[in-house]
């Protein structure tokens, strides 16, 4: 049957993607993004199935007045997908306050909003889906992303008690986690921190240097990280977490192994403070 969808971050990139996927599949979707007028391409000759509506993440009320419109439009809300996000690259002490209030606002807060409004919605129905297009940060990090990576990192924390917490009541999560994906992401979508602190150089602004260099060369391919994640919603039984591309699933199993390996070699110590 097909679904209704409501997407964040439709103006570009992965968003887009998955809007333009869903539609050409014969979905019904109300794509969002910050300004509307940069949808008009994506919604053309779809018809009454495509909805573009006007989207900050940041804004609480904007998130409700987007559930509302789906459910105005087409009575349900089966999927809603949270890919709107942005990056900071930066030493910790190199972000100002409110580059930091803002990262977190847009990429971990603004997301919850979101499925705040949604799950009325879909805990009336017995059904839906939420979907975040998370980030391999969010899983292994790198130096430089404390702020962007621990926004994302916050999210999977919060989306692993969302999926025990909603099972029983029919609605499924899922987080894709990409790599290096070729979108707007290392050029518009990547802030620079407010200061420059000469002995982050060699750590954060190693990275930064190396994120820059592989702008336009990255290796994921955003339709085809757009079509699993459509595919997602088809799954009787979807997994909780897809990682994209070599470079994040080897970090991905890299990560996992380093993780046992210490709490293994801490075990004893570890169950020992137990009474
Ligand atoms: N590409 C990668 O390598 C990569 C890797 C891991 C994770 N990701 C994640 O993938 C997601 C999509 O990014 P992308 O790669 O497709 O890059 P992108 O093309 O730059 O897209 C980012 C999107 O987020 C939107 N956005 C940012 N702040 C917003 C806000 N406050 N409210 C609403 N929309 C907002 C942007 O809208 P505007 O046009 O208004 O700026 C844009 O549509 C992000 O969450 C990103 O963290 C990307």
């Amino acid at each position: 049957m097909s679904k209704v969808w409501l997407i964040t971050g439709c103006s570009s990139g992965i968003g887009r993607e998955i809007a333009r996927v869903a539609l050409e599949r014969g979905d019904r979707v109300v794509a969002t993004a910050r300004n509307p007028e940069s949808l008009a391409g994506l919604v053309e000759g779809f018809g009454e199935r495509a909805l573009a509506v006007g989207l900050d993440v940041t804004d609480g009320a904007q998130s409700r007045h987007a559930v509302d419109a789906a459910v105005a439009a087409f009575g349900r809300l089966d999927v809603v997908c949270s890919c709107a996000g942005y990056g900071i690259i930066a030493a910790l002490e190199e972000h100002s306050e409110e580059q930091i209030e803002k990262n977190v606002t847009t990429n971990f807060v603004g997301p919850l909003r979101l499925f705040r409004a949604a799950l009325p919605v879909m805990r009336a129905q017995r059904s839906g889906h939420l979907l975040v297009i998370s980030a391999i940060a969010a899983l292994a990090n790198h130096e430089g992303f404390a702020v962007y990576g621990g926004a994302k990192a916050g999210l999977e924390g919060a989306c692993e008690a969302l999926a025990l917490e909603l099972r029983p009541l029919g609605i499924k999560v899922s987080m894709v986690l990409p790599g290096p994906t070729r979108t707007d992401f290392i050029g518009r979508s990547l802030e620079q921190g407010a200061s420059k602190i000469a002995d982050y150089d060699g750590t954060s602004g190693k990275f930064a240097r190396l994120l820059a260099g592989m702008n336009g060369k990255q290796t994921g391919d955003p339709a085809k990280v757009a079509a699993l994640t459509v595919a997602l919603t088809d799954e009787a039984s979807p997994p909780l977490r897809v990682v994209t591309g070599k470079y994040a699933v080897t970090r991905a199993k890299l990560k996992l192994k380093s993780v046992n390996a210490e709490v293994e070699a801490w075990e004893a110590r570890g169950v020992a403070t137990d009474f």
